[in-house]
Order: structure tokens, then sequence, then C-alpha cells
């Protein structure tokens, strides 16, 4: 059997009616693998690293057991990401590699699921040029994941099992976390805005939020086993709760998170278009909501804006942003950038740099806009060479640079809290992430422990991590 995925229905918004459904693993094939190896590798953002959290759980409990050469595997699973060309070209490389892999060692299986399973072309791809590939699987029914490998083993053929739209919301499935003190928590899956440049909302689905009983429940068990921060996803975590509940927003779910005893809370990524006052006075008002905000802004030009669909101008953005750093003490605001949208003049690209000295952001990711097919911005004409927007990329990554080393400065001889993550490489250092998250480097005078909550002075700054001290 074969299910391939249809654009056209995945860019479909009805109202739908889903299920909350119980995971159930089936019994018969637990442990079946026992003793056999896989490699996954993860491409994309929080959102797959947190799937790829799960996968790693259902495989163990298929028996499977994690390597990290993919050379000593018998199971090769590439979790991917359709962002950017780039992200798209670096799975197919893999596959390449692979596709050799495979010649030599017949029994290898190799499978490949998230955002990239969801498209398409890419599937054509594979159906076409990549026969050896055993399975794929998309976003959409990753808890079928068992059946599936089971299923392209035993019958020795090809599965390719991808839903365009999405099913049943799936809670219970296992999962086994990378990080000890650090834990990410979905709270809403899919997208609705559809930012035309965008591919995220035919891979992901429409907008569906877990039940605030499940995140909740779930909080509460990362609390009793430990955990220190908790970071709540999504593609935009603001517009949590519209589809359930008439009166229960972000807001008031981080309120009820921040009530309980977990010493972080951070949530990603916020839309500038949902983010209401109330959500803004929550953040301010609790000490354990992080003082960190990922506010995407994408472009500095108005005109800009209105092209690539993102319901707001420079001067309303400018508008949130200095309403948060007013209510926020000591906020430290992050952003996303593209430069070279289709029809991006130089007088646009100099808007976003003013924007951008403005606002002297303390984190930024700044990317060239990536043609994505299916999406309507690919079909824009797109004049400016490669080169022009490579140049922007740069005089912009300037600028960004610029307000990082600025702002770190201004923490030089004051104290911070640090969430401890480990031992950094040069002698006797500790690493951990600020509250406003920011690395920072630290010598100790005495013993500190992995997940401890320390205070550092900081002694000196860089453009992307601090130096410091332990103090206390
Ligand atoms: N949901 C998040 C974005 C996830 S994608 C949000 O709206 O904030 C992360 C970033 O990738 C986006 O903010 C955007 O800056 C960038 N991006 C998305 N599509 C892109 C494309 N086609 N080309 C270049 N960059 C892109
Ligand atoms: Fe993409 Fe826009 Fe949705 Fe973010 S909000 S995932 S940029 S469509
Ligand atoms: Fe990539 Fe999918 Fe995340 S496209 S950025 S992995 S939602």
């Amino acid at each position: 059997m074969m299910r391939l995925p249809d654009y056209k229905e995945a860019r479909t918004r009805d109202k739908r009616d889903y299920k909350r459904v119980e995971f159930i693993f089936d019994d018969s094939i637990k442990q079946k693998y026992m003793g056999k190896k896989f490699f996954l590798k993860t491409y994309g953002c929080q959102m797959n690293e947190h799937d790829s959290e799960n996968i790693r759980a259902l495989l163990s409990e298929l028996g499977f057991e994690e390597v990290d050469d993919y050379n000593n595997a018998d199971l090769v699973l590439l979790n991917t990401c359709s962002i950017r060309e780039n992200a798209h070209n670096k799975a197919f490389g893999m596959l390449g590699r692979l596709k050799h892999l495979k010649g030599e060692k017949k029994n290898l299986i190799v499978g490949l699921c998230g955002c990239m399973a969801q498209e398409a072309g890419v599937v054509d791809e594979i159906l076409r040029d990549y026969k050896f590939v055993n399975f794929v699987f998309g976003t959409h029914n990753l808890y079928q994941l068992p059946e599936i490998i089971d299923k392209a083993i035993e019958e020795n053929r090809q599965q390719i099992e991808v839903f365009s739209r999405e099913g049943d919301l799936v809670e219970g499935l296992p999962v086994i976390r990378t990080n000890n003190y650090k834990a990410y928590v979905n709270i809403i899956y899919g997208c609705n805005k559809f930012c035309t440049y965008c591919i995220v909302p035919y891979t992901r689905g429409s907008e569906r939020s877990r039940s605030r009983e499940d995140v909740l429940r779930e909080v509460d068990e990362l609390i009793k086993d430990g955990y220190k921060e908790i970071t709540l996803l999504g593609q935009n975590v603001n517009a949590y709760g519209k589809d359930l509940y008439d009166n229960y927003t972000l807001g008031n779910l981080l309120e009820d998170i921040a009530k309980k005893d977990i010493p972080r809370v951070r949530f990603m990524t916020s839309h500038p278009w949902d983010f209401t006052d109330e959500m803004i006075e929550v953040i301010g008002k609790y000490k354990n909501i992080m003082p960190s905000v990922h506010l995407p802004v994408q472009s500095g030009s108005s005109r800009i804006l209105k092209l690539m669909g993102r319901r707001y101008t420079k001067e309303s953005y400018l508008e949130l942003f200095d309403k948060i750093k007013k209510v926020v003490p000591g906020v430290a605001i992050s952003t996303d950038i593209i430069v070279g949208f289709p029809g991006e003049t130089e007088e646009d690209f100099l808007e976003t740099l003013d924007l951008v000295e403005r606002c002297k952001y303390d984190n930024a990711f700044t990317f060239i806009f990536s043609a994505r097919e299916g999406t309507p911005a690919c079909k824009l004409k797109d004049e400016v060479s490669l080169k022009e927007k490579e140049e922007r990329l740069q005089r912009l990554n300037q600028v960004v640079n610029k307000y990082f080393l600025e702002n770190n400065k201004k923490l030089e001889e004051s104290i911070v809290s640090v969430l401890v993550e480990g031992l950094s490489e040069k002698d006797n250092m500790y690493f951990g992430y600020t509250d406003t998250n920011k690395l920072i480097n630290f010598s100790v005078d005495k013993k500190i422990n992995i997940g401890d909550i320390v205070n550092v002075k900081v002694t000196s700054a860089k453009t992307w991590s601090l130096d410091g001290e332990l103090v206390g």
C-alpha cells in the first residue's frame, strides 16, 4: 500500500474534527528487533528535534539500540527539514552516501521522515531515483513508525505512508529526551499563517492545540523528574488555544505553568500578529518565565512584509517591540530575518538595516530567501542576483553582530543566573545559559553539578558568548 502527499489537500483548512487518541504500542512487535542498531539524523527546528526524541523511544521499544556512526547501523533514519533548499540538499546528499553503503550492506534499512516526506516532489524523486529507500512516513503519522518499519522489513518492499492532512492528535507517545534538565513540550502543532515564502503550513498541517490538561500533566511529570527548564514549542505558540477554547490563551497557559515549581519557562516561536497585551503582562509578571522573546520580523520594509503575508508593518512591529521591552524587565529579544525576498530593492533592504539599528537585537538568525515549491512566493519574479543577496546578508550580519557584542558588553560586571549544562572544552570551565538565553563559560572555585542554577559574574563579553566566574 502507498499513500502519497498531495499539496492541494495539504493547503486546505476547513474546520475538521480531530480526536484526541492515546498512543498504543503493538505488543506483538515489542523488542522484536533486539540487538539491531539504528542511526538517526535530525535536520531542522526544535520541533523536529523533539519528534526525534519520540522516534528514539519508539525505536528502542522495537528493540533497536542507537549508534553514532551510520556505518555501524542496521537502520538509518533521516528526520528531514524542508525550510530552505540547503536543508533539502543535505538530506539528499546523505541519501547519496547511503545508496553507496547499501551497495555493500544489502540488509541495511533506510528510511526518511519529517517535513520533506510531506513534499510531493520529494516523494516522486524517491520513487524514481532512490528506490533503495525502504520506507517513508510523514509528520502526521509519526506514531505509525513501529508498524511501518516492521512492514518494510517483513515484506521487503518500499513502504510510502504519508498523510497529506493531519489526522488525530496523538497523546502518550514514548519519549527519550536528550537533555536531563531542559525539556521541550509541544503545545500547538501546525501553522495557519501561510507566510508566502514558507512551506511549514503544508508540511505540518493546520493549527491544533494540545489540551491544557495534557500540557500541564506533561509539565508536572517533568518537574517530578527533576527538569529545570521547559520550552513550550509551536510554529506559532501565540495561537495556542484558539482552536480549542473560547477563553484560554498562551497567556493563561504560561501563567498556569509559571505557578508551578519550575525554575525556568520558555516558549517559541511567537508570531508578532497574535501577541496580546495580556501575554506580555504575564511574561513580565512571573520571575520564572524567562525574559527572552523570539520575535521574528523577517523584513524591515512594510512593502516586503505585505508581499510576505506577515500581517504587520514595520511601524506596528516596532510598537509591539517597544511594549515588550517596557513591560518585561531586562528582556532580550531575538529575531529571524530573510534577505533577498523576490523584488526586494536596495531601499527595502536599507529599511531592514534601519530596523535592526533601532531594535538592537540580542540574537538574530539571518537567511537568504529560498524558493520553496508550492508556496506563493516561489512564483514571484525574482530579479536580484544571488551575488547581490549574499552581499546583503553579509552587510546585515555585520550590523546584527555589532549589537550582539554591544548587548553582551552591557552585562559585564553584572551577576547573571545560569543553568549549568556541562564542562566546557577549556580546563575546569563550565558552561550554561543565562535567563536571557546567552551562552556563558565560567570558572568555578567549588564543586557544582550539571543541572544547578548558579550565580555567575560576567567578566568579559564576546559576540556570541560571555565569560564569567562563579560567585557565592
Ligand atoms: N514559525 C516560525 C518560523 C519557523 S521557520 C515563525 O514564524 O517565526 C524559521 C525561520 O526560517 C523563519 O522565521 C524565516 O526567517 C526562515 N524561513 C522560512 N522560510 C524560508 C524561506 N523560504 N527562505 C528563507 N528563509 C526562510
Ligand atoms: Fe512559516 Fe509564517 Fe507559519 Fe512561521 S508563521 S511557520 S514563517 S507560515
Ligand atoms: Fe524544517 Fe519542518 Fe521545522 S520544515 S524548520 S523541520 S517544521
